[in-house]
């Protein structure tokens, strides 16, 4: 029997591997691809499955009734929901909350109701680790540490992960949520740390770190977070929450140099700027539960797989300045709406 996933936000980073991770491993499943395209959404992610009969892309906004409404119209057979539409940057959420209130709060409640009434399978929630809050110099987060979320971004997801806890409990909705760490790899929109260091090394523009350059975060590659959801998908149980990560802690500043001394790059580049207001410290993640519940293993090393990042984005030097120009927002409408 066909059996469809709808991904939310599959043009964005995580989304277009995971659409693409899919269509891959498990070809005789559809996938529909519900995305609003917001600044994050780049079709030009997909363009290498657009023609593939078992994708499908639908242009809409989660916080829509008929929009979700409309995705699931184009599902066949049992549906499953993989949720990772959101607004996704710290920065911008300190800029303005209500963005991410609206998309990752609002939206994730419509896109429950929606899922529930059409009695999805399963419904995967794509969180972070950032719900946890900051640590100090030791410990790590498991899925029973508190949530003490600390930026508009993280708070937002929060709410958006107590919405999904609060369906299973109340309604035996088939929910279950991940929290993972920092990803890293193709597609990544140049406003995250790894990808805005590479793109403003290659162009030899300042590379600005935040404070001392000693926050930590804990970095899994994308492709590891998407067979781990994929596991999550086929095997999670409801109701429970999955840590991911890949015992990969470094301070910024460390990967900084890497990328500078990978490109040949001079480390007088480095600028180190007015850090970042509730900045958290540090991030680690315990992904214990899923290696001995799933047998989910990350499977890509963070020395060979940054410098496969680099060159990724080296090779793709068309797509980052496309993105960097906004060209790339012209796709949807020469590809699409014809
Ligand atoms: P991203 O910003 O690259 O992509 C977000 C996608 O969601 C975009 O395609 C955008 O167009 C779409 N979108 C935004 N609002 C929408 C709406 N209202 N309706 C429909 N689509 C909408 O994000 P990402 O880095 O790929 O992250 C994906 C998910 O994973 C997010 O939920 C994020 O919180 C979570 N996460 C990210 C990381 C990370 O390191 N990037 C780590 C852990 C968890
Ligand atoms: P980011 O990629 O925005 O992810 P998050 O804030 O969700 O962890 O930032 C990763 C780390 O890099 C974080 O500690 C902030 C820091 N940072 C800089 O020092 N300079 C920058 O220009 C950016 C974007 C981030």
């Amino acid at each position: 029997m066909k059996r469809t996933i709808l991904v939310t936000g599959g043009a964005g980073f995580i989304g277009s591997n995971f659409v693409q991770l899919l269509l891959r491993e498990r070809p005789a499943w559809q996938v529909v691809n519900l995305d609003a395209l917001t600044y994050a959404g780049n079709l030009e992610n997909l363009s290498a499955v657009e023609a593939n009969p078992a994708y499908a892309f639908v242009h809409g906004d989660i916080c829509e009734a008929a929009d979700v409404a409309r995705a699931f119209a184009a599902c066949r057979g049992p549906v499953a929901v993989v949720h990772f539409a959101a607004e996704s940057h710290v920065d911008r959420s300190i800029e303005s909350g209500l963005p991410f209130v609206r998309a990752n709060v609002l939206g994730t409640q419509v896109l429950l109701d929606e899922s529930r009434a059409r009695q999805v399978e399963r419904f995967v929630h794509v969180s972070t680790d950032e719900v946890y809050g900051s640590l100090g110099a030791s410990g790590k987060f498991s899925e029973e540490t508190p949530l003490a979320p600390n930026s508009p971004y993280s708070a937002s997801k929060t709410a958006s992960d107590l919405l999904v806890r609060a369906a299973f409990h109340t309604h035996g909705f088939p929910g279950i949520i991940t929290r993972c760490s920092n990803n890293y790899g193709p597609y990544q929109f140049p406003e995250k740390l790894i990808p805005l260091m590479i793109a403003n090394a290659s162009e030899d523009r300042e590379l600005p770190v935040y404070g001392d350059g000693q926050n930590v975060r804990d970095w899994l590659y994308v492709e590891d977070h998407c067979e781990a959801l994929l596991a999550v998908l086929e095997r999670g149980r409801a109701g429970e929450v999955y840590n991911v990560g890949g015992d990969n802690e470094y301070p910024n500043l460390s990967i900084v140099r890497l990328i500078l001394s990978t490109l040949g790059k001079p480390e007088t580049l480095i600028r180190f700027v007015k850090d970042r207001p509730g900045h958290d410290r540090r991030y680690a993640i315990d992904a214990s539960k899923i290696r001995r519940e799933l047998g989910w293993e990350p499977r890509f090393r963070f020395e060979l797989a940054l410098p496969r990042t680099i060159q990724w984005y080296q090779a793709h030097a068309v797509w980052l300045q496309r993105v960097r120009s906004g060209a790339y927002r012209e796709y949807y409408a020469r590809q699409y709406a014809r």
